[in-house]
């Protein structure tokens, strides 16, 4: 493959099986350096599969991978001294120190021990955990250790960051301080892939977003375009007889796309919504369809995500 030095991780024709489960389909993508790349996808789409592939914990079976400009298949070494790591299960040690934890996996590494002692000092401040240096990490809540692993991640000072779910179960002012961190990680030059399932996360934080669905990938691109893609506005309409509404909505010029359900219509107008949203009424009305309910609004990450694998993300 040939190397192009702006990019930070480029995978091509990845595929990876566990016997008969295709976890991973023939995915392609790259992420570009200094970005932060995101998979966004449902349980079981194959994004900690991916994720395990690339970080060398799970063997390269189909594919070619480059990571950080080594080759995954025969530079493995290589690869995993220029990235960092942060699991999706919390994977620290319960009877160790804060600033054990840190040092510990510096020396592991090989860092000097004067360079061990100042990074676990900048990470600690960059985590906002300098106050924690000494406690347990039994003492610290969940937010915390999320927090402390992200700064274990960066001990090496990786090229590339890979984190799977970084904020599973945390609370939501949590999640949104581990957002922050990550951005500030990511403007000191680190370049960022993650993995969610949190439509929010991906949308706020990715300069390029990967949807995956079933082992692949059904559509990426910046969070924006992706929300564009879908049309202008969304309208949700609940009527009296949704089928026979649907046929007719199909009919008015600037609708793009109808979707019923026996409880509401999804709608998709090619034009402003606010000015589609009385011809809509009124035309139903003229068939005798009563609108009982309506609500527009602009595409969110959510609605991609529909859009794009058919169905809502936790059925
Ligand atoms: N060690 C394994 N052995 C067999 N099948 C596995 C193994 N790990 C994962 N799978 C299967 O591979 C598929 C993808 O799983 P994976 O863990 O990659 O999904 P995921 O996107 O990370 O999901 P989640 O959001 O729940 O973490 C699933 O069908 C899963 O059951
Ligand atoms: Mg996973």
């Amino acid at each position: 493959m040939p190397q192009d030095k702006s990019v930070i991780l480029k995978v091509e024709h990845l595929s990876h099986s566990y016997g008969e489960v295709h976890a991973v389909r023939d995915i392609s993508f790259s992420v570009k350096k200094g970005d932060i790349f995101s998979f966004l996808g449902p349980n079981g789409a194959g994004k900690s599969t991916a994720i395990n592939v690339l970080i060398t914990l799970l063997p390269l079976q189909k594919g070619e991978v480059v990571v950080a400009g080594y080759n995954l298949r025969t530079e493995r070494e290589q690869v995993r001294r220029s990235i960092g790591i942060v699991f999706q299960e919390i994977t620290l040690d319960r009877d160790m120190t804060v600033s054990e934890t840190l040092e510990f996996h510096g020396d592991i590494y090989g860092l000097d021990r004067n360079l061990c002692r100042t990074r676990t000092q900048e990470l600690l401040e960059l985590v906002k955990l300098e106050d924690k240096v000494s406690a347990y990490i039994k003492e610290l809540s969940g937010g915390m250790k999320r927090r402390l692993e992200i700064a274990r991640g960066l001990m090496t000072r990786p090229k590339l960051l890979f984190l799977d779910e970084p904020t599973i179960g945390l609370d939501p002012q949590t999640r949104r301080k581990t957002w922050e961190y990550l951005k500030s990680v990511n403007a000191e030059g680190t370049s960022i892939f993650l993995t969610t399932h949190y439509m929010d996360e991906a949308d706020e934080l990715s300069d390029q977003i990967a949807i995956i669905d079933n082992g692949k990938i059904i559509t990426s691109g910046t969070p924006d375009s992706l929300k564009n893609s879908l049309g202008e506005d969304i309208i949700y309409i609940e009527t009296s007889d949704n089928l026979a509404a649907e046929k007719i909505l199909l009919t008015i010029p600037g609708v793009k796309k109808v979707q019923s359900s026996e409880s509401r219509i999804v709608l998709l107008s090619g034009t402003d919504g606010t000015h589609l949203l009385p011809r809509i009424i009124e035309t139903l009305t003229g068939h005798e369809i009563s609108v009982q309910a309506v609500n527009l609004k602009k595409p969110n990450m959510d609605d991609v995500f529909i859009h794009y694998t058919g169905r809502e993300l936790r059925e």
